[in-house]
């Protein structure tokens, strides 16, 4: 019973060439009752299933079921291989006696197309079709059936109102005996030109439940005056078929048993309509209602049934390095609606949303391509380290420059070892060690010329993620050898990163003294600035590096700064 998929008979129909192929498709129709439970009123027999919510405590003698010669199992027999048998509802004075109810409870959601039930007693005078699409819990009237509408249920009848939910079709006493009711869900004039996968069809054709209310039976419409033969079974139903399919969206031709196992499956060689389906397009899910786990680079979609298109879902482009990836609106949207896929844990010590570049601390080998697993490695101790961002390396003592390709000011001879520090209080020669006079230090260590960053807008200070953001004083600047240090006064601490900050005194640390020999951007001592940028890793330093914002402090400034911190960055 549990190993269904491995019958020959769904092996067979895997092997088949997929009629999916780029284009949307279905699981065949069939009769959704077929090798499932029915539940009446009067079969509520013991042996278990008097727990059904339709069944009275206690449940009905069994003795009167098991000799029932017209059990419910009779509607969904073979109509062709046993055309003589029927179900027979249980006899009853009176009228709320002979109402009876047939219940079909599936296991999953699934696309029902049309009812069809023929009848071995007259048809019935009144009755309701009846659906549910959260397993019972609510139900909905899907179409109502009386030869006096007006009388039964106060509606007008749909000959003389289109439309209405209830008809007196299929309610005539007359045929006595093979009389059909059919409902369709879709009215076959948007039947022709409405997709099946759309939200409207989906909404009129999904079931989990139907149940059939058999309200008034023939007998009871002339008044009770010839009421010799109502002990006879009011109700009787050669077949109900119940016509659907598996709900796919269009993403799958095949469907197999459903998982959700306490509902009980009467005979599964008997299913005709399974409930999972086997996904294609790269599609996931019970339902293909969601795409497969590294095929989120766009938005589900159900297939086009008007146009026939897959509609499929989208692999991310993780390089290799992901086996899952998550849909991100923002970078769809930034994308222009072409990709947005956001890869979910990189391996290989990747990082990135596709997994494309290297973790921090590694570095790629170019020689490998950006798919290899090996493509990112550990930054070897022998060269200089160097930040990925801004490529600032950190160099041997002495050493400056992006690249630690010459000396420090106060430093010479350049080589395997770094640089060695001059024997005289302030410059030499980089490359004799020579002592040299201070107007050549003071042209050496001379303005550099920055181009300044503007704060054009609130959101260029968004964009760049700066761990601190204060306002400060700039006090004095220090020339240390190796680096430059500039002392500030702390006004206000707008936002700090691992480090906390407090208002009063600290360093900042311009990066560009030790590239270039200057400051830049310029810190005028006595002015008061807004700064942000980045720590350096480790130590939490405070850096003013080419990417820092310092911008003299106004009150315009201050507003702008404080608006936008408290309504946070978008
Ligand atoms: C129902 O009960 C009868 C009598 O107790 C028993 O013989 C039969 O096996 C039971 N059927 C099921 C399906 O449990
Ligand atoms: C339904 O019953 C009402 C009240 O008895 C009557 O006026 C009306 O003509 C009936 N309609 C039909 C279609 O028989
Ligand atoms: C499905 O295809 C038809 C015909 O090409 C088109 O008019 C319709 O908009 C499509 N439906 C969706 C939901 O894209």
């Amino acid at each position: 019973m549990s190993n269904m998929l491995g019958t020959p008979r769904h092996l067979m129909l895997v092997a088949l060439v997929s009629s999916c192929l780029d284009r949307a498709c279905s699981p065949p129709i069939g009769n959704l009752a077929s090798g499932r439970t029915l539940f009446t009123l009067s079969n509520c027999c013991g042996n278990g299933t008097s727990q059904h919510p339709l069944c009275p405590q206690p449940s009905v003698s069994p003795q009167a079921c098991s000799q029932d010669p017209h059990p419910v199992l009779h509607m969904t027999d073979d109509p062709f291989l046993h055309p003589d048998t029927w179900w027979a509802s249980g006899g009853g004075r009176t009228m709320q006696e002979q109402q009876d109810e047939i219940r079909l409870d599936l296991e999953t959601k699934f696309y029902l197309t049309h009812l069809v039930l023929v009848f071995k007693s007259p048809r019935p005078a009144a009755m309701a079709i009846e659906r549910s699409v959260d397993f019972g819990k609510t139900w909905e009237a899907v179409k109502v059936f009386a030869y006096n509408c007006s009388v039964e249920f106060g509606l007008p009848d749909d000959f003389d109102q289109p439309g209405s939910p209830c008809t007196s079709r299929y309610t005539d006493a007359a045929p006595c005996t093979g009389g059909e009711v059919i409902l369709r869900t879709l009215n076959p004039s948007s039947a022709m030109t409405l997709d099946p996968y759309s939200p409207e069809a989906l909404s009129r054709l999904t079931i989990t439940n139907l149940r059939v209310r058999l309200l008034k039976s023939q007998t009871f419409r002339t008044p009770p005056s010839s009421s010799e033969n109502s002990a006879s079974a009011p109700y009787a139903i050669y077949t109900l078929l119940a016509r659907g399919t598996c709900l796919c969206h269009g993403h799958a031709e095949y469907c197999v048993p459903h998982n959700n196992g306490n509902k009980e499956i009467e005979d599964s060689n008997m299913v005709s309509v399974f409930g999972r389906c086997l996904c294609t397009h790269h599609t996931a899910g019970d339902h293909c209602d969601k795409c497969a786990p590294l095929y989120n680079d766009r938005p589900w979609r159900p297939a086009n049934g008007s146009s026939g298109e897959a509609n499929p879902c989208q692999k991310c482009e993780c390089h290799g390095h992901a086996a899952t990836c998550h849909f991100s609106q923002r970078a769809w949207l930034s994308s222009g609606r072409l990709s947005g896929g956001v890869c979910e844990d990189c391996q290989h010590n990747t990082a990135g949303r596709r997994c494309h570049r290297c973790r921090y601390g590694y570095h790629r080998r170019p020689s490998l391509p950006l798919s290899s697993p090996h493509t990112c490695t550990r930054k070897s101790h022998k060269g200089p380290w160097c930040h990925p961002r801004s490529g600032q390396c950190h160099c041997k003592s002495g050493v400056g420059g992006t690249s630690c390709s010459h000396c420090l000011p106060g430093y010479w001879g350049f080589g395997g070892e770094g640089c060695k520090p001059c024997a005289c209080p302030h410059q030499c020669d980089p490359f004799t060690g020579q002592c040299l006079h201070s107007i050549t230090l003071f042209l050496y260590t001379g303005k550099c010329s920055c181009k300044e960053k503007k704060l054009r807008s609130v959101s260029e200070l968004c964009k760049t993620k700066h761990d601190y953001v204060i306002k400060a004083n700039v006090l004095s600047a220090h020339d240390k050898g190796s680096h430059a240090e500039v002392h500030v006064k702390v006004r206000k601490v707008l936002r700090s990163g691992q480090v906390a900050l407090r208002l009063g005194t600290a360093n900042i640390y311009p990066l560009s003294w030790t590239s270039r020999g200057c400051t830049c951007p310029i810190l005028n001592p006595g002015m008061e600035y807004l700064l942000a940028g980045k720590e350096e890793p480790g130590t939490g330093r405070l850096l003013v590096t080419m990417q820092s914002i310092v911008v003299p402090w106004t009150p315009r400034v201050g507003l702008i700064i404080s608006n936008s911190l408290r309504n946070g960055c978008r």
